[in-house]
């Protein structure tokens, strides 16, 4: 095991009713600006149990921060909390939400001249306003983790910084009944490859491994309930754990990440508009196909901890498990092809320059994902 520091300080408050506890981890003196989406929170509920639990505190409010959030919106809110003052931040939302409240955050605080700085030319963030979370859709992470996705333009980048951790994170799954479907899916599929991400690698240790695939397996049990029986609380309980879980850092400690799934996915995002979850479902079982010499031990371990398969031989194993992994991400009704999203062959060159303009020329544990190999790799999801 390689060595590592790790500190993991959101609060978390979990479990039905949560929401109202929030006012207890904000100072009393703090101004507020609550940060929101499109406006599902408003039919949901979540915004009225909101506004409730500040009752004795002073909020304002800032809506309108899109999925795969966009910096020019962002530096709107930034604009706003300068004019007025606000200094602490609630994030209440998905992943985008709490994404772009975390650039928000630092941009607020940066003494540069463009805070896009923070991702394209990974200027420090050396401050950042205090951030609480309600999160509304299990996926991401984002609530106890230090990462932001912004998309400018059709560059989709990330910045990691402990700065922006959220001080406390309400996880309350009642808020996730009214996902829609899709969106179920696409939490499931992003929270099982933040696991393979970590996981199958060529490399791992017995405590990472074992918890990595407790997850595998939650999600693969649990996921399709939630489709099924959406109102079934055990159900999005766990379900909204186990995202937390597969990206709070902890299954990562120590072990070599690989990661290139999700660059090569940000890229179909930023060109084609696909939803995250699902270009990683796109991505996913074409790497492992790609990368199997690479990641055959470990693939071997997955095939036969995560899914069961112990006969036959090697290869036979390794194309079992690849398949009822893609097979797994399509019962939730999430394409695994680029047919499924009206993408072709003639498509790929536009997102393999795009790799090489951005310098992500060697990406995985091994940097073996040359544009060569992604290029590859996409042929192989066609
Ligand atoms: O905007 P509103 O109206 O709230 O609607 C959202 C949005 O349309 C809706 N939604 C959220 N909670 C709901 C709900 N609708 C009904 N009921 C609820 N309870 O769902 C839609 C999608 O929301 P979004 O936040 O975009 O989804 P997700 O949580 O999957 O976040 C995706 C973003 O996170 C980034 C992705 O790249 C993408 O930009 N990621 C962030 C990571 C991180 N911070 O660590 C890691 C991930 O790998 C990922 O890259
Ligand atoms: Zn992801």
């Amino acid at each position: 095991m390689n060595n590592f520091a790790f500190s993991s300080p959101t609060h978390i408050l979990f479990g039905q009713g949560q929401i109202a506890a929030l006012a207890g981890q904000i100072p009393q003196d703090a101004k507020i600006l609550v940060t929101y989406g499109g406006g599902s929170i408003f039919k949901n509920g979540v915004h009225q149990q909101v506004s409730e639990a500040l009752a004795n505190h002073s909020f304002g409010e800032f809506g309108g921060i899109e999925p795969n959030p966009r910096y020019e919106t962002l530096m709107e809110a930034v604009s706003l909390i300068r004019n007025e003052g606000y200094d602490y931040l609630l994030a209440v939302g998905g992943g985008s939400v709490l994404d772009g409240t975390k650039f928000i955050a630092a941009a607020v605080c940066h003494t540069g001249s463009d805070p896009w700085d923070i991702l394209s030319n990974d200027a420090p963030v050396t401050d950042a306003l205090p951030i609480g979370a309600v999160l509304t859709l299990p996926a991401t992470g984002s609530e106890t983790n230090g990462a932001a996705v912004i998309t400018r333009g059709q560059d989709k980048l990330a910045f990691i910084s402990p700065r922006v951790k959220p001080r406390f994170a309400v996880l309350d799954p009642v808020t996730t009944y009214s996902l829609p479907p899709r969106q179920v899916a696409n939490g499931v599929v992003d929270a099982f490859v933040h696991v393979m991400e970590q996981y199958l690698t060529n490399g791992g240790a017995p405590v990472q491994d074992r918890f990595s695939e407790g997850l595998l397996l939650t999600l693969i049990e649990e996921g399709p309930k939630a489709l099924a029986t959406p109102q079934d609380y055990p159900v999005r309980a766990n379900l909204m754990w186990a995202a937390t879980q597969a990206l709070s850092g902890l299954i990562g400690v120590g072990v070599p990440q690989d990661w290139a799934t999700h660059a090569l996915g940000h890229e179909l995002t930023a060109h084609f508009g696909i939803d995250h979850g699902r270009t990683l479902a796109v991505v996913l079982p074409a790497m492992l196909r790609v990368r199997r010499e690479v990641k055959k031990a470990k693939l071997l371990q997955f095939a036969e901890r995560v899914w069961g398969i112990t006969d036959g031989s090697d290869e036979a194993r390794i194309d079992s498990a690849i398949a009822k992994m893609e097979s797994f991400f399509r019962t939730l009704d999430v394409g695994t092809r680029f047919g499924d999203y009206e993408l072709g062959a003639a498509d790929i060159d536009t997102l393999v320059a795009a790799l090489e303009r951005k310098g992500m020329t060697a990406l995985g544990e091994d940097g073996g994902v040359t544009p060569a190999v992604a290029q590859a790799v996409f042929e192989a999801a066609l």
